[in-house]
């Protein structure tokens, strides 16, 4: 049988809304059928190639944003914070890594959550859970609960306006290294990761002079003036991504392409080899992502690289290894080992966030800092135990000075999550948090190039 965009419909599914009106669905599945692709195949072809690098050990990958994108929170200023954070701790790891850093966001169009619970519990009234914004409001009223098809085509429409900026960002001067100094949002400056992020931006400001005077300026060197950005969220409405999936007609690879972003990948709870979400994923050619959580077993993980992966396109997968602080390194090494022995290539990269989330004694559900480091460094022994490739990170974290995970330089306390806690699902690292990680990462990947560890040594 030929793969379809619509053949995950004959395997079960997991995580769907119940929409009381399927008629309803159908009408907003074809309105978006009709939009304009947000992504191009030629974008995506590019990511992997890039990617492909990556699993090859030269050149490292920060994935990053929000955890639910949300339309309370869309405005400019708050896409402009998280990408310029996002550069700021790009150029961290490029000194770090000593190589190129592929970077994507958890950004135009990561607004569908899985929960653990089909409904929640209030005083005795129960309700459907908030999926995101792309599918019910969190308000705990029946109202605000029920599935409403037409937030998709809202999130289509938040999606291309945020992407746009972006892009813009990307390719329009705000990614220009001479303005590198610009790039510290408002509230981080007179912060410690602001004045040792400044110390790097003088260190690039005296190689660009230094590079003018032989001739090399952003006018006439491309990278120096704008950066490669890309997109990405998890693929969880099916539906949706059906109706963005588009045949290829540009270039020579003809195949079929989600156009809802550059990458998207498979969560942690919809990963059954049989299931709907893994038959959708395989027929596509973007990269893709899979989350591997504590559960996943060995022969699992290498069942799935065969179906996602069948040609062993290195950059087509990347496996988001997410365990927790106290598990990743038990858990994790029976995985790279497996794909080791197979000889599989991919991409390793390292979610601290979704193992380590608790509740606070306030109530509030955080992450500790120290934990998200703790499974990071865990992350690199692993890798480096066992002689594979750590290729990068994946952070939930915004530009804005939010009080959602506790711990850093800048000591977000649990007594004070209430002050600035806005996130839609999960908690986040703010700006200054982030910044902070962004060094200690390039602190471990230094250290692995001094030791010898690190193959770009070797290329
Ligand atoms: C997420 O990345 O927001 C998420 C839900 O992750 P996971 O599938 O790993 O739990
Ligand atoms: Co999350």
């Amino acid at each position: 049988m030929t793969w379809q965009p619509n053949s995950w419909r004959d395997r079960p599914i997991l995580q769907v809304p119940d929409y009381p009106n399927e008629d309803k669905v159908a009408s907003v599945e074809a309105k978006l059928a009709a939009m304009p692709p947000l992504v191009f195949a030629g974008e995506a072809q590019r990511l992997r190639d890039q990617l492909g690098a990556v699993a090859e050990g030269k050149a490292f990958l920060l994935q990053g944003g929000d955890c639910a994108e949300s339309f309370a929170e869309f405005s400019a200023n708050n896409i402009r914070d998280s990408f310029r954070v996002l550069l700021q701790m790009a150029v961290v790891l490029t000194f770090g890594a000593a190589m190129p850093v592929v970077k994507i966001g958890r950004l135009a169009g990561q607004f569908a959550k899985p929960r653990s619970a089909p409904t929640e519990v209030i005083d005795g009234i129960e309700l459907p859970s908030y999926r995101g914004d792309m599918v019910n409001a969190m308000g705990f009223t029946d109202e605000e609960r029920t599935p409403d098809p037409k937030r998709l085509l809202r999130v289509y429409e938040q999606s291309a306006a945020t992407l746009n900026l972006l892009r813009a960002f990307a390719q329009g001067g705000l990614a220009d290294l001479t303005k590198v100094h610009s790039w510290v949002v408002g509230f981080l400056r007179d912060t410690p990761e602001a004045a040792r992020f400044e110390e790097l931006a003088g260190r690039i400001q005296e190689s660009l002079e230094f590079m003018r005077a032989c001739g090399v300026t952003p006018e006439t060197a491309r990278p120096l003036a704008e950066t490669d950005f890309y997109t990405s969220h998890e693929a969880l409405l099916l539906n949706y991504e059906q109706a963005l999936t588009r045949r290829d007609t540009i270039t020579d690879e003809q195949g079929w392409y989600a156009t809802s972003a550059h990458m998207i990948w498979i969560g942690d709870r919809t990963r059954q080899p049989h299931g709907a979400h893994v038959e959708y994923m395989k027929g596509i050619a973007n990269p893709i992502g899979l989350k591997c959580g504590p559960s996943l077993d060995p022969d699992e993980l290498s069942r799935l690289i065969d179906v996602l992966n069948p040609d062993n396109t290195p950059g087509r997968l990347t496996l988001i290894a997410r365990m927790g602080a106290d598990k990743v390194r038990t858990g994790l090494p029976p995985l790279v080992k497996a794909v080791q022995k197979s000889g599989a290539k991919v991409v390793w990269c390292c979610d601290p966030m979704h193992g380590n989330t608790i509740k606070a004694s306030t109530g509030f559900k955080t992450r500790r800092v120290d934990d998200i480091m703790a499974e990071v460094r865990g992350f690199f022994e692993v890798h480096d135990e066992i002689g594979s490739h750590p290729g990068g990170v994946h952070f939930e974290m915004t530009g804005q000075n939010v009080t959602e995970c506790v711990g850093g330089v800048v000591d977000v306390t649990e007594a004070r999550l209430g002050d600035r806690y806005h996130t839609h699902c999960d908690p986040r690292l703010n700006g200054g948090q982030a910044l902070e990680l962004a060094f200690l990462i390039a602190h471990l990947l230094k250290k692995r190039r001094d030791t010898g560890l690190s193959l770009s040594e070797a290329v």
